[in-house]
């Protein structure tokens, strides 16, 4: 089993801290306060404890996955990580920033990834130690639950970093899909300009909210509508995405929905804000428009 420190303890980095501590790996956790880490572990313990009560874990596990995530208030202690997974705000100026930082302690032959979901590999790449130790790994939303992980190799990426990151995953319990290094990489380019078109059709007053998502989730047999999964994504991320997918290709056809824009404006991210397309503050999530 294997260190891995995890760098940003928000709903994705969260996240991944409980899978690999569900998996026995030892996690070392960061966020830009060793507060906000300490959070993240408590809302990972209810998290767990609502797992308990359901009888779908026993207390004994909750506990011990529980007990192998520490957070921490600096990247020191993850000098000893075999993997560092940045999942950060999208947002590249931050990323090279912590690949800075945390590649002045990564071990010598040890792996740093990122788990953006757009940001291109390779440009990244040349903000950590080695351009050879750096890849993509990209999990997807709820972690626990989802399946997935894409593995996206830069262009200098090395064959071992990318059979070790494999090998890795795997032992998440984790299905791998390969991506090379391109915009929104394989499942991003497909949802997220959906996720976008949706807001168009929003707000060009085509249909509701309610009726947009019912749409979906009826017609398409989606789990989530798009715009009650651009909430539970982030809008911020889901714009951020939309910016990456725009500028890296030059394609109009990616440009961000002005409504999309003006829900990021107002700081109506959804759910982590409490308000998206729908708002959240009450029994039951209301539609903002
Ligand atoms: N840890 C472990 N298990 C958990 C858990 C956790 N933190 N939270 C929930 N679960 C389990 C529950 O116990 C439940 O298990 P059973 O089926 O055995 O009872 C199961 O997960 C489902 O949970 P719920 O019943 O609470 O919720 P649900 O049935 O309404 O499903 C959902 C919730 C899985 C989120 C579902 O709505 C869904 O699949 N939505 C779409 C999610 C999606 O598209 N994600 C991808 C987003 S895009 C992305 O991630 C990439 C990017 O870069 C933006
Ligand atoms: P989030 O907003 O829930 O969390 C981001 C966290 O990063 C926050 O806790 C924030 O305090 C922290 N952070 C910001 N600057 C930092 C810094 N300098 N050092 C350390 N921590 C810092 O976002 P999220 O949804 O968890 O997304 C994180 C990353 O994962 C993003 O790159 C996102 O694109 C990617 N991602 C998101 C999803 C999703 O569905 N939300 C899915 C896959 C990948």
């Amino acid at each position: 089993m294997a260190t891995v420190g995890i760098i940003g303890a928000g709903q994705m980095g969260s996240g991944i801290s409980q899978t690999a501590a569900g998996s026995g790996h030892d996690v070392l956790l960061a966020d830009v306060s060793l507060d906000i880490a300490e959070k993240a572990k408590d809302k990972i313990g209810k998290g767990l404890d609502r797992l308990v009560s359901r009888e779908k874990m026993t207390a004994a596990d909750a506990a011990a996955i529980l007990a192998r995530i520490t957070p921490v208030a600096d990247y020191s202690p993850m000098g000893d990580a075999e993997f560092i997974i940045e999942a950060a705000t999208e947002r590249e100026e931050i990323k090279f920033k912590i690949f800075e930082a945390a590649g002045k302690v990564l071990a010598a032959n040890a792996i740093m990834a990122s788990n953006t979901s757009s940001i291109p590999i390779t440009r990244m790449a040349n903000h950590a130690p080695d351009t050879s130790r750096f890849i993509g790994i990209h999990f997807f939303n709820p972690v626990p639950i989802m399946k997935l992980v894409e593995i996206i190799p830069g262009l200098a990426s090395s064959k071992d970093t990318v059979a070790r990151t494999r090998a890795f995953v795997e032992t998440l319990g984790k299905e791998v899909v390969m991506s090379e290094d391109e915009p929104g990489f394989v499942v991003n380019r497909i949802l997220v300009p959906m996720i976008n078109e949706a807001i168009f059709v929003l707000g060009s007053g085509t249909a509701s909210i309610e009726d947009i998502d019912r749409g979906c989730v009826l017609g398409l047999n989606h789990p989530m509508g798009p715009l009650t999964l651009a909430d539970f994504v982030g809008i911020d991320t889901v714009y951020e995405i939309m910016k990456v997918l725009y500028s890296t290709t030059g394609d109009s056809k990616y440009r961000p929905a002005p409504l999309l824009v003006k829900y990021v404006e107002a700081g109506w991210y959804g759910r982590k804000t409490g308000r998206g397309f729908y708002d959240y503050t009450g029994e039951v999530p209301v539609p903002t428009r």
